[in-house]
């Protein structure tokens, strides 16, 4: 079914990586008063770049959490519309529980967004192709913020995007086509598993979902909206819908130990008389990603990295390895969007269908010092596959470091983001294993500390993996429509408090 999306309202971050705005800073904040909110906002909303019409060297987007929301006086009960995920918080102990934020990852350890740690009201995204203008515009920001005494509580500085995250991987290949609003990218045609089209609905609130239904949002009686500032319930309530053309937004800092992870990879692939063998030890990391440096997936050049693939997303697990022998059934990519793999029939179009419930958009971007050497100073230079050397880890201060400031764009945070994090990522009996976490990126709370490679004719364990990164900081955001911050605008400064009737769809 075609469906056409407001990309007037819809916020463009949901439609493009701004691969072009290679420079970008993300400033978490959290507003003393309501009316500092409401002035913050008014400046803002000019500035926020839509989905359809987007030219420029910049662009900037805005997300709340449900305090924040609070603060610009939506209602107890218009909060309550929101899924209970978002209302609790990253930090809830439920969701902590659920997300495998535990022992270093604690919130409690958090550099920013823990229990001890100022309250996270909002989020502004900055994207500019320049350094300069970067600069120009984060100036801006601060001293608006400054002149209406609202508090940065972190600024993430994030590197200049390149095509590698800071383990040294290709990153960024693999999205999903969503229906309406991106297009396929790579060499996937449209109909195979990379190239499938995913329902808008899956991403935007206020469409079909990928089980024909539109996910929970909240909504309003339409007298809440008398000046029609937000569009109609598409079921057609006659409620004013607050969550179209919006979704949620996940933000989590993760920090890499980038020489631990090439450090395990040497020391388990080191040869009989105990030296480095640099070819098996990138062979053993591209397992635990499930592609090569280049981006080149393992099910297509199991032995070798070929970057001609290194764009690749043509590929499903099922026909054309499904024990794992080229990709590991246990591989981050593997776990991550396991393709055509799932129960209850692997291989068909409904193991694809299955899987489009638990599809995530990334958008996160790189953080720490640069870390590309040169890629003539070889490994052995580089001290790990071609990273420069960094300080070891007792020198770097909790919250600094190298690492990905991980976002995601989700309908539903449960069944999207929490579902892939906690029963994908950090689950030991994933695939039918038995104690083995994501490799690359999964908690080893005691357990799962294996990484299982398939070979015929026996299998080889990897036992004791340490925990590569670590969970820094983070929270759960609205990226709310267009329309929908206008609405936000003109809520009355001191109506916090003030109850309000709404109506909520379940
Ligand atoms: C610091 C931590 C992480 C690193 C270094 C990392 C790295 C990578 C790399 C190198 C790829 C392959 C490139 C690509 O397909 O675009 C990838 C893919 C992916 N990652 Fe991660 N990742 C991390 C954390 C996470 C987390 C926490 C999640 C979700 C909870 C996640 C979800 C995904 C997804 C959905 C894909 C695409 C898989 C596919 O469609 O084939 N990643 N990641």
């Amino acid at each position: 079914m075609a469906v056409k999306l407001d990309l007037d309202d819809i916020q463009g971050l949901l439609a493009r990586g701004y691969r072009g705005l290679r420079y970008a800073r993300f400033t978490v904040f959290t507003t003393q008063n309501p009316a500092a909110a409401h002035a913050l906002l008014s400046w803002l909303l000019p500035r926020v770049t839509p989905a359809g019409r987007f030219s420029g060297d910049s662009a900037l987007h805005v997300a709340y959490t449900a305090p924040g929301l609070r603060r610009l006086g939506l209602a107890d009960n218009v909060i309550a519309g929101f899924s209970a995920q978002f209302r609790g918080g990253m930090t809830d102990p439920d969701r902590s529980r659920l997300l495998g934020d535990n022992g270093e990852s604690d919130p409690r350890c958090w550099a920013w967004g823990g229990p001890q740690e100022p309250p996270v009201d909002g989020l502004i995204l900055l994207y500019a192709a320049s350094p300069e203008v970067l600069d120009t515009r984060q100036a801006e920001l601060a001293s608006r913020l400054g002149a209406a005494g609202i508090r940065q509580v972190t600024v993430l500085d994030t590197l200049e995007l390149g095509n590698n995250e800071p383990f040294g991987f290709h990153d960024g290949i693999s999205e999903p086509v969503i229906q309406g609003l991106s297009k396929a990218k790579g060499t996937a045609p449209a109909g195979t598993p990379g190239g499938r089209v995913v329902p808008a609905g899956e991403f935007v609130l206020g469409y079909p979902n990928a089980y024909g239904q539109l996910t929970d949002r909240p909504l309003l009686p339409a007298s809440d909206d008398p000046r029609r500032l937000l569009p109609r319930d598409p079921a057609g309530s006659g409620a004013a819908d607050l969550g179209r053309n919006g979704c949620y937004l996940v933000l989590r800092q993760l920090e890499q130990d980038v020489d631990g992870f090439w450090r395990y990879a040497g020391q388990a692939t080191r040869r009989p008389d105990g030296s480095e063998d640099p070819a098996a030890r990138t062979a053993l990391a591209a397992k635990m990603v499930g592609r090569w440096p280049s981006g080149a997936p393992l099910v297509e050049t199991p032995d070798r990295d070929d970057p001609r693939l290194g764009d690749d997303n043509d590929f499903g697990y099922y026909r054309t390895d499904p024990l794992g022998l080229a990709c590991p059934l246990g591989a981050h990519i593997r776990r991550m969007n396991p393709r055509d793999s799932l129960d209850p029939q692997p291989g068909t179009d409904a193991s694809l269908a299955v899987n489009d419930g638990h599809r995530l958009l990334r958008r996160g971007r790189s953080y720490g010092p640069s870390t590309t050497a040169p890629a003539a100073a070889g490994p052995a230079a580089a001290g790990n596959d071609g990273h420069a050397e960094r300080p070891a880890r007792a020198e770097v201060a909790p919250g600094s470091g190298t690492g990905l400031h991980f976002i995601c764009l989700v309908a539903s945070l449960i069944r999207q983001f929490e579902f892939v994090q906690h029963t994908w990522l950090n689950n030991p009996t994933f695939h039918g294993l038995y104690d083995d976490t994501d490799p690359l990126a999964g908690s080893r709370d005691g357990r799962g500390a294996t990484f299982t490679v398939p070979a015929q004719p026996v299998r080889r364990r990897y036992r004791g993996l340490p925990q590569f990164v670590r969970t820094r900081g983070g929270a759960y955001f609205f990226l709310p429509s267009i329309s929908a911050l206008r609405y936000l605008e003109q809520l009355p400064a001191d109506a916090v408090s003030a109850p309000a009737a709404a109506a909520t769809t379940r």
